[in-house]
């Protein structure tokens, strides 16, 4: 977020922000009803959970469907739909209380269609009702409204009832999304699991990632998934949806198990990359762990070296690649304020001040730079191993196979924590490979490369890991290409 301005006013003089307002596209809705009527065509009711200007269902009203629309707030009149003023989360938690033990809601909708709200007044309406909604929300926690309304959704429908949400597509892979990804594979069969391009909403001044699920509520109707991959543009995207470009593949091929109990929805990942998941990761062969949170950065790290300030300290290399210089200097008396000072904390001390990997924690590329003897860091992951190891594995955190292992399959989001980095899978190579990657590494760090000329290194990197892994052409263009285009493919 952060790319447009804050307040952004709709028509009606209310802000588009307040109310996360954003319209969905009528080929989309088009789609998620005629799919969900191809699955089911025999369906009477449906319901829309935050109607809007009633965007998503107008096919159902062609088709003879009869519509419920909630929303808390009326957008105006309402020809196609029963409109009930409502707060949907107010009206899920109102059917759950008072049910007996392994009771389900099971509303008698056939049909739910939904663009849940995001990036709106959640802040204060979770800060606000903090307390209940931990009570409703148990299992999957309180983080945003689209989570809520999906876990909501599911929970209300009764079995074979179909859903189809467009929302935010965090919940795929972040870590918190863990226990909503459980109730969705334990509770629902997926039909379709399709990420929308990054511009989708950008005409409405939103930068949000998206993606197009078809659930039905019930293992017993699962078959294989139709899948695709985010397309460049809202034209592509309609295109492959008219054209039914999709990628049919088996429930296990999209999801990643990436340690006990977690796992993340990944999407048309070829399979030769899917092997690569059985070699060790990180965490098993290397210590990758976090350091230092000041709980003040202005106040104990100077920008410039100076009396008491003279501990190199890094906290995210962000683009540069190999080679960073250290972020600012940390106060010499780190350790006694460890002791002192409550939020002031020194994780893994022993690791402090050894050499080592220091890796990016926000923004979009991956990468890693060296971490030289002496230095500090902060809660961005830092890699440690054997001395004999640091170059080799610096060339290939840096490759472009593992920038698409991290953003394309790990994790979509901006920020990179350690828990991630440790998900990386370590191939097995000759000593011949790690050798020519070490010089590689060693002369882009003594060269101290700036972000732009890393990219020749990479590319050094790239080849040799290719023909070593001996991949497919076609996963080979589709690694480099993901890694060229984050901002599209990400
Ligand atoms: C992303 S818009 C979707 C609008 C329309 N259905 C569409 O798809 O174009 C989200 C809608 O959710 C409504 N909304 C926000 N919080 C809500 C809540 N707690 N309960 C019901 N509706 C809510 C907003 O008023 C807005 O109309």
């Amino acid at each position: 977020m952060g790319r447009f301005e804050k307040t952004i006013v709709i028509e009606n003089g209310l802000d588009r922000r307040e109310l996360g307002y954003y319209s969905t596209p009528n080929f989309i809705s088009t789609f998620m009803t005629k799919k969900m009527l191809n699955i089911n065509p025999n369906g009477k009711t449906a319901l829309d959970p935050c109607v809007g200007k009633e965007e998503m269902i107008k096919e159902f009203y062609d088709s003879n469907i009869e519509i419920d629309g909630i929303d808390i707030h009326n957008h105006g009149d309402h020809f196609y739909c029963n409109f009930i003023e409502d707060d949907f989360i107010d009206f899920y938690k109102r059917n759950k209380i008072g049910l007996i033990f392994d009771q389900k809601i099971n509303l008698e909708y056939d049909y739910y269609i939904a663009n849940p709200p995001y990036n709106c007044h959640e802040v204060d309406y979770i800060k606000n009702n903090k307390k209940e909604l931990n009570n409703v929300f148990e299992s999957i926690g309180v983080h945003n409204m689209y989570s809520m309304f999906i876990s909501a959704i599911i929970d209300s429908a009764k079995d074979g009832a179909l859903i189809a949400i467009i929302s935010a597509d965090s919940f795929l892979t972040a870590r918190m999304h863990n226990p909503l990804r459980k109730q969705i594979l334990e509770e629902c069969s997926i039909h379709y699991l399709i990420l929308c391009p990054t511009s989708l909403f950008w005409e409405q001044k939103a930068d949000v990632r998206t993606c197009i699920m078809i659930l039905q509520k019930g293992k017993k109707y699962q078959k294989k998934v139709k899948t695709l991959n985010r397309p460049k543009n809202k034209e592509d995207l309609k295109n492959k949806l008219e054209e039914e470009a999709f990628i049919e593949t088996e429930l296990e091929n999209i999801v990643s198990v990436s340690g006990e109990k977690q796992f993340e929805f990944v999407i048309d990942i070829p399979s030769e990359i899917q092997d690569l998941f059985k070699s060790p990761r990180i965490g098993e062969k290397f210590k990758c762990i976090t350091g230092i949170s000041t709980g003040s950065d202005s106040k104990y790290i100077s920008k410039e070296k100076k009396e008491g300030f003279e501990i190199p300290f890094y906290k995210n290399p962000g683009t540069r690649k190999f080679f960073c210089e250290q972020d600012g200097y940390l106060t010499n008396e780190y350790l006694k304020f460890d002791k002192e000072i409550k939020n002031f904390m020194v994780r893994n001390k022993s690791y402090m001040l050894q050499e080592g990997i220091t890796c990016s924690s926000m923004g979009l590329p991956f990468s890693a730079c060296y971490l030289p003897k002496g230095s500090t860091y902060g809660v961005n992951a830092n890699i440690f191993c054997d001395k004999k190891d640091i170059w080799w594995l610096l060339a290939y955190l840096n490759s472009s196979l593992v920038t698409y292992i991290v953003r394309g399959v790990l994790i979509r989001s901006n920020m990179v924590t350690s828990g991630y980095v440790s998900k990386i899978p370590v191939i097995e190579l000759s000593k011949k490979v790690k050798d020519s990657l070490e010089l590689i590494a060693k002369e882009a760090y003594n060269k101290k490369v700036e972000p732009k000329e890393a990219c020749s290194y990479v590319k050094k990197i790239d080849e040799i890991l290719f023909r070593e892994l001996d991949l497919s052409k076609e996963t080979e263009t589709d690694i480099s290409h993901f890694a060229s285009n984050l901002q599209t493919r990400v």
